[in-house]
C-alpha cells in the first residue's frame, strides 16, 4: 500500500459537450467511519454503496488486523462482525494506510484508549503530513507516540491502559481531529467533549448517533459543543453510503466549463457541512440544479444537473465557508480559471498540509498552463481568462493527490492545448472508475505512453 508503483502520465484533450449521467462512487468519509464503526460495534454491521478506492480498502485490512471480520459480499457491499468498544486486538504487524489521512487519523483514535500497541505508515505524501495534531488530544486520554521528526509517520502508539475522558478545543478546524477525539472517547469512562470553533463535517457524531451512543451537539458562544458518553454498546447497523459530492465535484465542474455539455449526477449526498462547492458555483453564475431533493438514511440528497455556464463571475469565496468545501478548493480554481474576473479563496490554510500542498500545487500547474495566480500563507487569487480563454499546452505534477491529478484533467478538457498530469495514479485512491466515468461522458482522456 505505501507505494504507488509505476507513475501513469495522462493526457487531457478538449472535448465535445459532455452529456450523460454519472454514477459517482460512494462517500469516502462515511466509508472509512462505517468501517471502523461497525468494527466496535457488537455484531453484524452491512454496508451498501462502500468506497472501493484504495483509501478505504486500507482501512478495511486495518480493521481485519485489529480483530474485526471484514468481508466483500460483492461490488460496495460489506459485512464487518464487530468487537465491540474496548474489544480491539493488538495487530501483529504495521499498519499501512497508503495516502489515507482520514484513515490513519480515525484508526489512531480508535486504537489509543485500548491497552494495545500499533505502530502506522504510508506512502510518502502520508509520511509528510502533520500528526501531532492527533496525538497532542490522545496524549490527554493517556496514550502514547513516538514517531518521527516534526510528528510524522511512521508512528508507534501506546494505548492508554487506564484512559480518562477528556475536553478539547480542537485548534484548527478539521473533522478528523475531532473524529479521532470522539472514538478514542468513546473508550473512555465518563464524558469526553469537543469543542469545535468552526463546524467541520458532522458524519461522526451523525453515525455514533446511528449506532445507539449517547452524543449531544449543542451550539453555543464557544462554538459547537459535542459531549459523548463513554463506554457505550454500540448496536450493528445497516448503512447505505451516499455518493460523494467531493468525487461528484469533478463531473459537475466538467461540465460547468466544457461548451455544449449537460450532466447529471444522481444521488448526491447534501449535507450541509460538505455542499459549499456547489453553494459557491450557484453564486459565480453557475447552470446548477439540485433535482429531484430528499431525504436518505438522515442525509439530505439530490440529483445535480450541471450546464455549460458560459457567464461565470469571479467572486471572494467566504472564509467561514472554507471547512464545508475544504476538498473542493482545487477543481474550484480550475472553474475560476474560465470564469471572468477574481476568484478568491481565503481562510485556506489546511490546503498546505493535505494529501499535498494544494495552494502550491494547483499555483504552479495553473501558471505554467497560462492562468494568472496570485497566493499566500493562507489565500489563493485566481485570475478567470473567460470561457474557452485558458491556454493549456503544459505539465502539471499531481505530487501523489488525487485531487490535484483530477482537477488538472478537467481543465484539459476546455483549454486551447492538451493538459498533461505527470501521475494519474493517485485518482485510485478515491475515485476508482474515473477515467471510463468522464470518458463515457465525452471526455478525452488518454494514458499517455512516452
Ligand atoms: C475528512 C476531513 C477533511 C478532509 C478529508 C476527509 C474526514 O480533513 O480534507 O478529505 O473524512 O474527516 P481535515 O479534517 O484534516 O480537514
Amino acid at each position: 500500500m505505501s507505494g504507488h508503483g509505476e507513475p501513469i502520465p495522462m493526457i487531457s484533450r478538449r472535448a465535445g459537450p459532455l452529456k450523460g449521467e454519472a454514477r459517482v462512487p460512494g462517500d469516502k468519509s462515511i466509508s472509512h467511519r462505517a468501517l471502523i464503526l461497525g468494527a466496535l460495534s457488537v455484531g453484524e454491521t452491512g454496508i451498501t454503496g462502500l468506497l472501493e478506492g484504495e483509501d478505504v480498502l486500507g482501512t478495511a485490512a486495518a480493521m481485519r488486523a485489529f480483530g474485526a471480520d471484514v468481508e466483500r459480499l460483492g461490488a460496495g457491499d460489506w459485512r464487518v462482525h464487530g468487537v465491540g468498544t474496548g474489544g480491539f486486538a493488538e495487530p501483529d504487524d504495521v499498519i499501512d494506510c497508503g495516502n489515507a489521512g482520514t484513515g490513519v487519523r480515525l484508526i489512531m483514535g480508535a486504537m489509543a484508549t485500548s491497552p494495545i500497541t500499533a505502530t502506522f505508515t504510508g506512502d510518502a505524501s502520508l509520511r509528510s503530513r502533520p500528526m501531532a495534531r492527533i496525538t497532542d488530544p490522545l496524549a490527554l486520554f493517556g496514550a502514547r507516540a513516538v514517531g518521527r521528526a516534526g510528528g510524522r509517520l511512521p508512528m508507534t502508539i501506546v494505548g492508554a491502559a487506564d484512559p480518562v475522558p477528556v475536553r478539547y478545543v480542537t485548534p484548527v478546524p478539521s473533522a478528523q481531529v475531532k473524529s479521532a477525539v470522539l472514538l478514542a472517547g468513546l473508550n473512555a469512562p465518563g464524558e469526553t467533549v469537543v469543542i469545535e470553533r468552526e463546524a467541520t463535517r458532522d458524519h461522526t457524531e451523525r453515525m455514533l448517533a446511528g449506532f445507539g451512543a449517547e452524543l449531544r451537539v449543542e451550539e453555543t458562544d464557544e462554538g459547537r459543543v459535542i459531549t459523548l458518553r463513554g463506554q457505550p454498546e454500540l448496536r450493528p447497523q445497516e448503512i447505505a453510503v451516499p455518493r460523494d459530492p467531493s468525487s461528484a465535484a469533478f463531473p459537475v465542474c466538467a461540465a460547468l466549463i466544457v461548451e455544449g455539455s449537460d450532466v447529471l449526477v444522481p444521488n448526491i449526498g447534501l449535507n450541509p457541512t460538505r455542499a459549499g462547492l456547489f453553494e459557491t458555483l450557484r453564486e459565480m453564475g453557475a447552470n446548477l440544479d439540485y433535482e429531484n431533493p430528499r431525504e436518505e438514511g438522515g442525509e439530505p440528497v439530490a440529483d445535480l444537473r450541471a450546464r455549460f455556464s458560459p457567464d461565470m463571475k469571479g467572486i471572494r469565496v467566504p472564509p467561514e465557508r472554507a471547512a464545508s468545501m475544504i476538498d473542493e478548493y482545487p477543481i474550484l480554481s480550475v472553474v475560476a480559471s474560465f470564469a471572468e474576473g477574481r476568484t478568491e479563496m481565503v481562510g485556506v490554510k489546511e490546503l498546505r498540509v493535505k494529501e499535498s500542498d494544494r495552494i502550491d500545487a494547483m499555483a504552479r500547474g495553473l501558471e505554467t498552463n497560462g492562468v494568472g495566480i496570485e497566493e499566500g500563507p493562507d489565500f489563493m487569487v485566481v485570475h478567470g481568462m473567460g470561457p474557452g480563454g485558458v491556454p493549456g499546452g503544459a505539465t502539471a505534477a499531481a505530487r501523489l493527490d488525487h485531487r490535484i491529478a483530477m482537477s488538472f484533467l478537467v481543465l484539459g478538457m476546455a483549454t486551447k492545448k492538451p493538459v498533461r498530469v505527470d501521475d494519474g495514479a493517485p485518482i485510485a485512491t478515491s475515485f476508482p472508475g474515473f477515467e471510463p466515468l468522464m470518458a463515457g461522458l465525452g471526455a478525452r482522456i488518454e494514458r499517455a505512453t512516452d
